[in-house]
């Protein structure tokens, strides 16, 4: 259903845009900081907002993206659960003139010309840096040390999923000492992420020396798994995530996990601004992504701001 369009398109004011967002679900925590983040700021710049959340689901997307093409929206803009199969929705809403903003999460298209810009996280980069944390821990560690990860991963085909894989992959490649002993699908679930590291430590019994965890929400269970099999995650278990929430942070300097990168949800304000710039007629470049730190047990975290999410 959609939400938040109470109004006739024909009665707003025509100085107000309207935009059409899809959220794809509420699976995390990050999730619900992105969809506050997109309403704030669509509230902050007077941009009347068409809400849709897909609940996890693909095909509930499409539709929403359809009603708001046949709705004659200023904008579409929305973060797709997959990367495949949006190549008919969107060559729609081109043949319809409604320029299309792909937000966090990124689409796999045969013509790059379907959306105007993609606007998110660099996801192969947090994979990188991911691999780099585990690099110099491994050199902490020293030179008679070897390293058995397991991986949580998001939900699969998703861009997050296949970017965070791939740049871990590519960056501890090299390095013999490490090895990944398995990979789960956890789906970026709070819960899947209890289930499916109980399973990989029933699986791997005391082989594990590290979980490397798509996103906190995962984290946040994996550790309730790690602790039930009496282990001490961040000591016996080396812990990274992926988001960077204020819980993951305090759980940082607490010592509880190792390494967290981070993957900001706040990005309302600059989609409203690509929003505004795209009907002034302005071209925006294809890839907008977020300025993204990582944070580790090797720095000063007293220094870190309050995160906002
Ligand atoms: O697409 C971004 C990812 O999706 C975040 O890492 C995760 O928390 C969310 O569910």
């Amino acid at each position: 259903m959609l939400t938040g369009c109470a109004r006739e398109k024909k009665e707003l004011p025509k100085e107000e845009l309207l935009v059409g967002f899809s959220q794809l679900g509420s699976e995390s925590g990050w999730r619900l900081s992105n969809t506050d983040s997109i309403t704030a700021a669509a509230e902050k710049a007077g941009v009347h907002l068409m809400m849709n959340n897909a609940n996890q689901s693909q095909e509930k997307q499409i539709k929403a993206l359809r009603s708001f093409i046949a709705y004659q929206v200023d904008v579409i803009a929305f973060s797709p659960i997959v990367e495949d199969g949006w190549d008919s929705v969107l060559r729609e809403a081109k043949e319809s003139g409604i320029p299309v903003i792909v937000e966090d999460r990124m689409v796999n298209v045969k013509d790059e010309s379907l959306y105007a810009t993609h606007i998110g996280s660099d996801f192969y980069d947090e994979g990188v840096r991911a691999g780099k944390y585990l690099l110099k821990k491994l050199e902490h560690l020293g030179p008679d040390v070897s390293l058995r990860v397991v991986e949580l991963a998001g939900t699969t085909d998703s861009s997050p999923t296949l970017g965070r894989a791939a740049g871990f992959r590519d960056t501890i490649a090299g390095e013999e000492r490490i090895t990944i002993l398995d990979s789960i699908d956890g789906d970026f679930l709070i819960s899947r992420g209890t289930e499916c590291m109980a399973t990989l430590l029933d699986r791997y019994q005391n082989e594990i020396d590290v979980v490397y965890i798509h996103n906190d929400a995962m984290m946040y269970g994996a550790l309730q798994s790690i602790e039930n099999h009496g282990l001490v995650p961040g000591k016996d278990v080396i812990i990274i995530s992926v988001d960077g929430e204020q819980r993951a942070i305090d759980l940082l300097k607490e010592g509880r996990i190792n390494c967290v990168v981070e993957c900001t949800p706040l990005l309302g304000d600059i989609i409203m601004a690509a929003a505004a710039d795209l009907i002034a007629g302005k071209q925006l470049p294809k890839e907008i992504y977020s300025r993204e730190e990582v944070y580790t047990e090797f720095d000063d975290l007293s220094k870190i701001a309050a995160r906002g999410y």
